[in-house]
């Protein structure tokens, strides 16, 4: 009886210890299979890196991602080699902690990287930066910071972007504002000067015109003088305002008219400016200048009698002009005086004004109509129709 006792027993203690080994070999059999996945995946995950790696080298810069914890902290999860020429850290130095990255930039920057980083954390927008670093050696490059940012799940921002050296591109900004700056002052000191010489000639005509006894000779002079300052006014124009490639048409009218209207005027006559502002260039502006000279000194001499009063208009507006054609402008200098002569046409040939106004208006690319002021019937009006040309 005891023998089958035991019998059973040793029966059922190998049994149990089949059964055993088999969980073991199928437990076993699972681990090493889960090994197997864990390893692949290691591989599949360094394989993507390293490829990550290879086309971050490729790129200019550094490509990186950068974190920045809810508690303030930040790091770079991500650096590509590149950070070592950007930063001269590794990606390992900075892959916990980017205090380092920090102290580097220049402390003249350093607040505006903080609050534009605060910034695109804030909005979610683009952080887009350009900064300065100084390294311990004294050496400061300028770096362009561009990244794309998004929220995690725990409250932290994770950029993913890159940085680029610039430091050629600025030096090259730095020359060419200099050598600009140094051209427009030249340019400045030429206006000046000739302004000067203009002036100078002025004077000169006005000596000559004291001194001349003959009426003709005296007049013919004068006029001489207000051509000139026309011409010298621009040049002021021009480097007062420190733009050399167009001016504003209606200042410098406004400025020229006015000057031309005091030199001459007896008091009697108004003077009525109209003027829309537009750009033109100097050689647009210049035979204005010398057309609206000339016909206001014709007013003050030919439309009015001496106790008389009356209007000098000037007026500059844009045309309607077509589709995608250059835009039209009218430049009308008007009287309400006594109107152009029966034997107009006869004594424009003989004189030199209207020649003058006739060859600028030609000079100008536009058209020329002589007549009484429109509407009214009465007075003189010449008008200037022309399309600006474009400023370079
Ligand atoms: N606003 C005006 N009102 C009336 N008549 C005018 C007016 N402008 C010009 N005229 C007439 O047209 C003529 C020709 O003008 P124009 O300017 O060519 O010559 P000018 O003024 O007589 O001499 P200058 O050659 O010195 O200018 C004038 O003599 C004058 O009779
Ligand atoms: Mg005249």
């Amino acid at each position: 009886m005891v023998d089958w006792l035991v019998v059973i027993f040793l029966a059922m203690l190998l049994l149990w210890h089949l059964m055993l080994r088999q969980r073991m070999q199928k437990k076993t059999r699972i681990l090493s299979d889960a090994l197997t996945e864990l390893r692949q995946a290691k591989q599949v995950s360094d394989h993507a890196l390293a490829r990550l790696q290879k086309l971050a080298s490729r790129v200019p810069g550094m490509v990186y991602q950068f974190l920045l914890r809810p508690d303030g902290s930040a790091c770079f999860p991500f650096a590509s080699e590149a950070i070592r020429d950007i930063y001269r850290v590794s990606p390992q130095q900075v892959q916990d902690d980017a205090t380092c990255i920090f102290a580097l930039i220049h402390p003249q920057d350093l607040n505006n990287v903080r609050l534009s980083i605060q910034d695109s954390a804030r909005q979610l927008t683009p952080w887009q930066c350009e900064y300065r670093v100084k390294f311990e050696d004294g050496t400061v490059l300028w770096l362009f910071g561009n990244a794309l940012p998004e929220k995690c799940h725990d409250g932290a921002t994770l950029w993913h972007g890159f940085i680029t050296d610039i430091t050629e591109r600025r030096q090259v900004d730095v020359a060419l504002q200099t050598s600009l700056k140094e051209k427009v002052a030249l340019l400045n000191e030429v206006h000046h000067r000739v302004k000067n010489n203009l002036q100078v000639i002025t004077s000169l005509l006005r000596l000559e015109a004291k001194r001349s006894g003959q009426p003709d000779t005296k007049a013919t002079l004068t006029d001489m003088q207000g051509r000139i300052r026309a011409m010298a006014l621009l040049h002021e124009s021009l480097y007062r305002s420190g733009v050399f490639a167009s001016v504003d048409l209606a200042s410098y009218l406004k400025q020229l008219a006015t000057q031309a209207f005091r030199a001459q005027s007896s008091g009697a006559v108004r003077l009525q400016l109209a003027l829309a502002s537009v750009q033109v260039s100097l050689d647009q502006a210049t035979p204005c200048g010398l057309l609206v000279n000339e016909l206001i000194s014709n007013c003050l001499k030919h439309a009015f009698s001496a106790d008389q009063g009356g209007d000098i208009h000037i007026d500059l507006h844009a045309l309607a002009s077509p589709d995608g054609n250059a835009p039209q402008w009218c430049l009308r200098v008007s009287d309400t005086g006594v109107g152009l002569p029966a034997d107009f046409e006869a004594r424009r040939s003989h004189s030199l004004g209207l020649h003058l106004v006739t060859d600028l208006a030609h000079q100008l690319g536009g058209t020329l109509t002589i007549g009484a002021v429109p509407g009214s019937g009465s007075g003189a009006s010449f008008a200037v129709s022309f399309s600006v040309a474009n400023l370079p």
